[in-house]
């Protein structure tokens, strides 16, 4: 099945309403997504002393307290869940982040004054996107020439073009996810094609502990990767 952007926010919002809690404890014990971003914090840059940060569907605001360690002068944590915002508000306010601003909103139409923004946080936000042309050109419209989008996600291999942006389940340990599918191609061309300059593209191949849904009917057809990239704008 094939949502709106409209649709798939409101999924997004839903979703981390109901399973936020699980997501942070699996996330606290380092069960998910470690590699890809291990790998993707080793080339963020150490120092971010006077950057301004997007941190685009921050939740906690777990990557965006990161960025102020590593001197950032401004963090903007946005999110559509009220209860993951919570949790970054509840972390603002325990570790006196006074440079954190945490805002409810929809990054594919963030409100953000144009090439306004150095670096954008999406870690493991795209996978609740259906329309990713959306917020690709967003980011870049917000983003200031030559500061860069940095995202950690996953893409399918499939054969089948009509798949793409199709909504998937998986489970992730306990929980249930849903995702919209995209491809290694989709997202480069894409970035190409709205003047992004690659710098980085990385593939973990085997992503812990995603598990597609047995009753999903492409099962078969689908394979989940996980990535970390990073794209500049030009
Ligand atoms: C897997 S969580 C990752 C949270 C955080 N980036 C981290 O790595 O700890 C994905 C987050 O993206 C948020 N999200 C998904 N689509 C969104 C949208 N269109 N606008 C704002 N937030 C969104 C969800 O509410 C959820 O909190």
């Amino acid at each position: 099945m094939k949502i709106t952007q409209a649709e798939a926010t409101k999924l997004a919002r839903k979703l981390y309403n109901r399973i936020g809690r699980a997501h942070e404890k699996i996330r606290d014990e380092g069960k998910i997504d470690s590699e890809v971003l291990d790998k993707l914090l080793k080339f963020l840059p150490k120092n971010l002393s006077g950057k301004t940060i997007f941190d685009a569907g921050g939740g906690s605001g777990y990557f965006s307290h990161l960025a102020l360690q590593r001197g950032a002068k401004r963090v903007i944590c946005m999110d559509i869940s009220d209860f993951m915002l919570n949790l970054a508000k509840k972390r603002k306010k325990m570790f006196n982040l006074t440079n954190l601003e945490v805002k409810k909103g929809d990054f594919t139409k963030t409100k953000l004054p144009a090439n306004s923004i150095d670096i954008i946080l999406s870690i493991y936000s795209l996978p609740q996107v259906s329309d990713l042309h959306t917020v690709f050109k967003e980011f870049y419209r917000i983003l200031k020439p030559r500061g860069s989008l940095f995202v950690a996600s996953d893409y399918y291999e499939i054969k089948n073009k009509n798949l793409i942006g199709q909504t998937v389940q998986y489970n992730l340990g306990k929980i249930k996810l849903t995702g919209f599918m995209h491809t290694k191609p989709e997202i480069q061309q894409l970035a190409h094609s709205l003047n992004f300059f690659q710098k980085k593209f990385f593939v973990v191949k085997k992503p812990t502990g995603l598990k597609i849904d047995k009753n999903f009917k492409w099962k078969k057809s689908v394979k989940i990767h996980s990535f970390g990239a990073e794209f500049a704008k030009n």
